[in-house]
């Protein structure tokens, strides 16, 4: 297992490129089960998540083949297995998206649940009501959803929370169902509106993607397409807070404001000069940081993927910083690390105290999950001396090569095997 080690201290500078969005790349991968036709997608990041994706539709028998670096074609001309095996499911939750495609095509899907994360319990009920409300019958038994449908039948479906996975779900499975679904409550994040563009390539008819209610005209069948998926906002965040907690001035070309708007708002606040560059934006400090308030919400409010990178920026912060996690219950497992660090953060129950200190000092630390261990990488350039992130595998998960990303801005990075690791 390899483990990344960082000696702080250097403000990053330069330019460097966002990649393909991961959480918009995975549901429209799994799209590609409702058509019998190719299609291509262009901009995938290399990730081990998009690897696990790809092992989960050639086990249903998905033909894929990379045409390039990120372009990727699949080919579901003939589904072999109704089965998403437990292995896969828990090692990347967002297999469970393939529920509604899979049941939606051939009428019969067999799909464990997830289970608990590191997170919190993040539980698939919303998913089920949602498939059941279009007609499927549904059972769970032995661990796995065993859901039935001759052909699904629109409905009106409600959403108790805007879900962004149930959303992406109930879509796939209502574009091949008969009659009109109106989805409400539905969550408005930028990959759930890419999925909805990608759908409607392949012949359905979906209106309304971004608001909070989605409205979906069943078809006979979905054709083959051809998809550029949108941009990583979450990597294009932990990239913004690199160049903040360094002190730098970066260019993070391809981040898109409109996407980023409650971050930037929240950099902004906090003393950081965000500016629109070419076809990217601009980050740059030269203060102090500030601290601020700051609340996770469903988009477009602060992503709670980006709140553990924001809490090392305010564990520097001068002043007391409130962060509250009102997504996931349990998602502060990076402020016990960070805590090694010297940093003063107190927690009760979704909301962490962060009184900045002057300065973080490197120390050996234990990722926790994908975007705790960007939260620790962050910390580990501004501090000083030596970090060491241990179980890197989190990162590699969800970043494209960030320790080489960062390199190129000049931080003093390495991944080097970890032969003392657990
Ligand atoms: C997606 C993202 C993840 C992000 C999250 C919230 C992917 C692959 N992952 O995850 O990176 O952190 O959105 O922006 O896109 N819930 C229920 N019942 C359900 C489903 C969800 O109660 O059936 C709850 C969850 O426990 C959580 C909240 O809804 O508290 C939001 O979760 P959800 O939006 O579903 O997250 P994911 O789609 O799993």
């Amino acid at each position: 297992m390899d483990k990344i080690v960082i000696e702080g201290g250097v403000p990053l500078s330069g330019a460097v490129a966002v990649s393909g969005s991961k959480n918009a790349a995975l549901p429209i991968m799994m799209a590609s089960v409702l058509t019998a036709e190719p299609v291509i997608i262009r901009n995938v990041p290399r990730l081990r998540d998009i690897a696990t994706a790809l092992t989960l539709l050639g086990h249903l028998g998905v033909h894929s083949r990379w045409l390039g670096d990120h372009t990727l074609e699949l080919c579901a001309a003939r589904i072999q297995s109704h089965e998403a095996p437990y292995e896969l499911v828990k090692t990347m939750r967002a297999s469970f998206f393939v529920l509604g495609p899979l049941l939606a095509r051939t009428g019969r899907a067999r799909v464990s649940t997830p289970g608990g994360c590191a997170i919190g319990a993040r539980p698939v009920n919303l998913h089920i009501r949602g498939i059941r409300a279009l007609g499927a019958r549904v059972q769970l038994r032995h661990g796995y959803v065993e859901a039935h449908a001759e052909r699904l039948a629109g409905a009106r479906v409600w959403l108790d929370t805007p879900s962004v996975g149930a959303t992406e779900n109930i879509i796939m499975a209502a574009t091949l169902a008969r009659g009109r679904t109106a989805l409400e409550n539905a969550a408005r994040e930028p990959e759930v509106q890419d999925l909805a563009r990608m759908l409607n390539a392949m012949g359905a008819k979906i209106s309304g993607a971004g608001n909070h209610v989605i409205e979906i005209e069943g078809v006979e069948r979905l054709h083959g397409a051809d998809h550029t998926i949108i941009n990583d906002r979450i990597e294009a965040g932990t990239l913004m807070v690199a160049a903040a907690i360094t002190g730098g001035d970066v260019l993070v070309r391809g981040a898109n404001a409109e996407e980023l708007k409650a971050a930037v708002a929240k950099l902004q606040e906090s003393g950081v000069e965000v500016t629109p560059e070419g076809d990217g934006l601009r980050v740059r400090r030269t203060g102090a940081v500030r601290a601020v308030e700051l609340r996770t919400l469903p988009y477009p409010g602060f992503p709670t993927d980006l709140q553990a990178q924001m809490m090392a920026l305010l564990a520097n912060a001068e002043g007391t910083s409130v962060i509250t996690e009102t997504i996931f219950e349990n998602r502060f497992m990076h402020a016990l690390e960070l805590l090694r660090m010297g940093a003063d953060i107190a927690m009760k129950g979704p909301t962490a105290v962060v009184r900045g200190v002057p300065r973080l000092c490197g120390a050996p630390v234990m990722a926790t999950d994908l975007r705790a261990s960007s939260s620790l990488v962050l910390a580990g350039l501004a501090a000083e001396n030596t970090t060491e992130v241990q179980r890197v595998y989190h990162l590699d998960r969800g970043y494209e090569g960030l320790d080489s990303k960062l390199r190129s801005l000049g931080a003093r990075i390495e991944r080097v095997p970890d032969r003392g690791a657990s």
